[in-house]
């Protein structure tokens, strides 16, 4: 499985207590770090028995808390501090005694004394032998977690560390980053309250609060394990219309494809690869937003299948046998709640045929068409042109850099959508 998605800049408290799987959990902060997620790191006294604190200050970068009562650590960042700091808390592993002791609101130790101190969301991924996973009082205290709203990341089944068969093992790292994720993208507006956007940036206001989800960049279909189907997207103009639709108030939701650009630190940034993890960032997050912008060059073809090693050169010619992927866009369209839906043309011949042609078929409201495989504008340049199709009407967009136009089109879309919410109400 791949790493999926990204979400920048959020702080993750990692609580590890004392279970063999707490060496998987180093896996994790890896991971979490890499996904550019601040990570702090809380141990019980037998976590430390397993992996010693040296490792997760390493990985974490940050001095590793490993007491309640500790005049040196709690001059550091006191306990409640720490509970405050924390955007999510992730209990991993949580054994039967640090669930018991969580599901009945105990405060004995520095991971259950944060997790009573704490307001945000806690996670709670438990390993432990089979048979103490299956006894009643343990399901009991599984239940009575998730009645008081942490969400438990379920143990999976294999072979244990004492050599039983059983369900029990803790969630892969990678499964765990990905709940943790997809938490953060049912309630961005939480995230972003972190990294508030400074008045002064403030332009317009024209989209004060107004919720913008906005895809950027290529993707990437992978053919084998080093070669992947790619476009050549910079994701300029996205990004452009990221900081426009910020500037002028709004709410943004980034998802990216591979770009050599840095994402404005107001917006909720999820890193993607591949058209079909695209798709589900998009999905997941549209039917929350007032405007979707799909400025995104996503494969429309991804191979059948991904060889697990390198394709061999040997021999002459080869045949890629290819599918197409979902078409986010027209996805979106079809949505029952759906927001005010924007897509982009890039076309070689015949723009205003093509563009018509996306905007009647895909079900959309607006489609700003440019041309690509040109000297000036389009794909990886600093400039471009747009021509704009609604259904009822169209607008062209002169030359000019992508960051102008980008505030050029963020108004004509607020335009547009208050005409069409105008007219329904009126209609
Ligand atoms: O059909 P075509 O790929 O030319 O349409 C371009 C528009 O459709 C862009 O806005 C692009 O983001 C979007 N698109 C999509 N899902 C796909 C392919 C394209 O949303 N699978």
């Amino acid at each position: 499985m791949g790493e999926g998605l990204t979400i920048n800049a959020k702080k993750i408290l990692v609580a590890v207590c004392g279970g063999i799987a707490a060496y998987k959990v180093a896996e994790l902060v890896r991971l979490l770090r890499k996904q550019t997620m601040q990570v702090r790191v809380v141990m019980t006294q037998s976590a430390c028995e397993f992996i010693t604190p040296l490792t997760f200050q390493a990985l974490s970068g940050h001095p590793v808390q490993t007491r309640l009562l500790d005049e040196q650590q709690e001059n550091s960042m006191g306990h409640i501090n720490l509970a405050r700091w924390a955007d999510v808390i992730i209990v991993a592993p949580a054994t039967a005694n640090m669930m018991a002791k969580l599901s009945y609101g105990l405060a004995d130790d520095l991971i259950s004394t944060l997790c009573l101190a704490a307001n945000c969301p806690i996670y709670v991924a438990p390993a432990m032998n089979q048979s103490m996973w299956q006894k009643a009082v343990t399901q009991e205290n599984l239940a009575r977690l998730e009645q008081h709203g942490m969400v438990i990341i379920p143990p999976e089944a294999g072979e244990q560390a004492c050599g039983e068969i059983g369900i029990g093992r803790m969630a892969e790292p990678v499964v765990i980053l990905q709940q943790i994720q997809q938490g953060f993208l049912k309630s961005p507006e939480r995230v972003i309250e972190n990294v508030p956007l400074d008045e002064k940036h403030l332009t317009t206001g024209l989209l004060k609060g107004v919720k913008v989800l906005i895809s950027a960049g290529p993707t990437r279909e992978p053919l084998d394990p080093v070669r992947f189907l790619t476009n050549r997207s910079s994701g300029k103009m996205g990004y452009a219309l990221a900081e426009a639709a910020l500037q002028a108030g709004a709410i943004v939701t980034l998802v990216s494809g591979p770009v050599q650009l840095k994402a404005p630190a107001a917006v909720l940034l999820i890193e993607v690869e591949t058209a079909e993890q695209m798709y589900q960032a998009v999905l997941s997050a549209a039917p929350q937003q007032a405007i979707y912008i799909g400025a995104a060059a996503v494969a429309d073809y991804t191979p059948v299948q991904v060889e697990g090693q390198k394709i061999k050169t040997e021999g002459g010619e080869n045949t890629l046998f290819l599918q197409k992927t979902k078409d986010i866009l027209a996805s979106v369209a079809a949505l029952k709640q759906r927001p005010f839906v924007v897509g982009f043309a890039a076309e070689t011949d015949q723009l205003e045929v093509y563009a018509k042609g996306k905007l009647l078929r895909k079900g959309i409201d607006l489609i700003a068409a440019n041309w690509v495989g040109q000297k000036q504008g389009g794909f990886d340049k600093d400039e471009n042109a747009l021509h704009v199709f609604w259904h009822e009407g169209e607008k062209k967009l002169a030359m000019t850099d992508k960051k102008t136009l980008a505030h050029q089109l963020i108004e004509l879309i607020m335009e547009r959508m208050n005409e069409k919410n105008t007219a329904k109400n009126s209609g």
